[in-house]
């Protein structure tokens, strides 16, 4: 796909820092300059299509900003410190730092594996790994937890708001959660100890099994399924503590497993049947929406008021992507092509935008968005790159 290649190449960004040199795909050079990690290893899956040396450059990138403890921040400043503004809003400890004090859905071994080689061969990989298994597995099964809404890459999420109320990402309170977080030191255990909430959160678990099946460590699914599988609904779904709260809205997170290689096969079908290929929830015309249609909380067209809000209604080519990937593993291959070609023609006629109109298609949000370039993967099927999704 020639737009794909186009958009990656002139997001493209490289310098050097303090001695040490970058390269990355910055995810919309106008509104996210810098180098964000799941942005990151998406550009790079894309990038193995064209350039495998870029691939690699990118995902070395998060490397370099490794600290010697195995953490990587969820965004890393290599070019310039985070703007003024954008302060109240990022998980910095101060405004001159190098990255956030918080991280993004684990996924560098996953994306390492396709777009590199064998994670396994690479120590620093396996050094976050350990990071986040001795900082985030807060109660000893396996998962990870997360400290605020945009830890897990979905930021505005309607799922988010049972838990955080009005200090969710997108409301009137989140700088003072980002406030009283950094006063935590954006400690898990710690805010967890506090009484404050945290959550195990369906997509970035999906992601961290993911990723320790690419280390060839023992897979998380199995703890997936048993502590966030809703067997009555049929759905994945989230927990937070303090109090067990199991937030009801349904968001395309709940699919997000059916990515995973090991997911048993009737859970994925449930998946699929009852949600994916259901109209009134997943099957729009260009999907899956980020947020079911038959939600109160579902907005078309992005979000409504003021301050700009994400992943509360429209679909995003990383979304279809990952959902595309199970509905295949499980013989669903017209239904597949059918999502996918929703998506590519919405991506021909309105470029590489951040997210989509899931009922009409319509471009929204930034342009020239880097990981939109994923719909190389949905329209044009790589059988080397397939085997080596797992
Ligand atoms: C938005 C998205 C997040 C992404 C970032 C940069 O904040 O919600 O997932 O990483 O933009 O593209």
């Amino acid at each position: 796909m020639e737009l794909a290649e186009q958009v990656l190449g002139q997001n493209w960004a490289e310098g050097e820092r303090e001695g040490t040199s970058y390269a990355y795909t910055q995810p919309s050079p106008g509104r996210y300059p810098w180098q964000w990690y799941w942005d990151s290893c998406f550009a790079a899956i894309v990038w193995r299509r064209f350039d495998r040396a870029r691939a690699r450059a990118e995902l070395e990138s998060l490397l370099a900003a490794q600290r010697p403890n195995g953490f990587i921040g969820h965004t890393i400043f290599w070019g310039a410190p985070v703007s003024f503004p954008r302060l109240l809003f990022y998980n910095v400890a101060a405004r001159s730092s190098f990255q956030t004090e918080t991280i993004q859905p684990p996924l560098l071994a996953w994306a390492w594996r396709i777009a590199v080689g064998d994670p396994a061969a690479e120590p620093r990989i396996a050094a976050q790994i350990d990071w986040l298994a001795a900082n985030r597995d807060l109660e000893r099964d396996g998962l990870l937890w997360i400290l605020q809404p945009d830890e897990s890459g979905l930021d505005a999420s309607p799922k988010f708001e049972p838990v955080w109320g009005r200090y969710s990402n997108g409301r009137i309170g989140f700088p003072l959660l980002v406030r009283r977080n950094r006063r935590a030191g954006f400690d898990a255990r710690r805010l967890r100890d506090r009484g404050h909430p945290v959550l195990c959160e369906t997509l970035v678990n999906t992601m961290w099994s993911l990723s320790l099946q690419a280390l060839g460590r023992p897979s998380a699914t199995p703890a997936l399924v048993e502590r966030l599988w809703d067997e009555r609904r049929g759905l994945f779904v989230d927990e937070a503590q303090p109090g067990a709260v199991r937030p009801a809205p349904i968001t395309w997170a709940s699919l997000a497993p059916l990515a995973l290689p090991d997911l048993p096969d009737e859970i994925g079908r449930r998946l699929v049947e009852e949600h994916l290929l259901n109209g009134r929830e997943f099957l729009t015309p260009v999907a899956p929406p980020s947020v079911a249609a038959s939600e109160p909380s579902f907005e078309a067209g992005g979000s409504r008021g003021p301050i700009r809000r994400y992943w509360r209604g429209p679909t995003w080519v990383n979304s279809a992507w990952m959902v595309w990937l199970g509905m295949r593993r499980l013989g669903y291959v017209a239904e597949a092509a059918r999502l996918a070609a929703g998506l590519i023609a919405a991506v021909e006629r309105e470029g590489l935008r951040e997210y989509y109109d899931p009922c009409t298609g319509r471009g929204l949000g930034a342009r020239d968005f880097a990981w939109s370039a994923l719909i190389a993967e949905l329209a044009d099927l790589d059988p080397a790159a397939a085997a080596s999704y797992l």
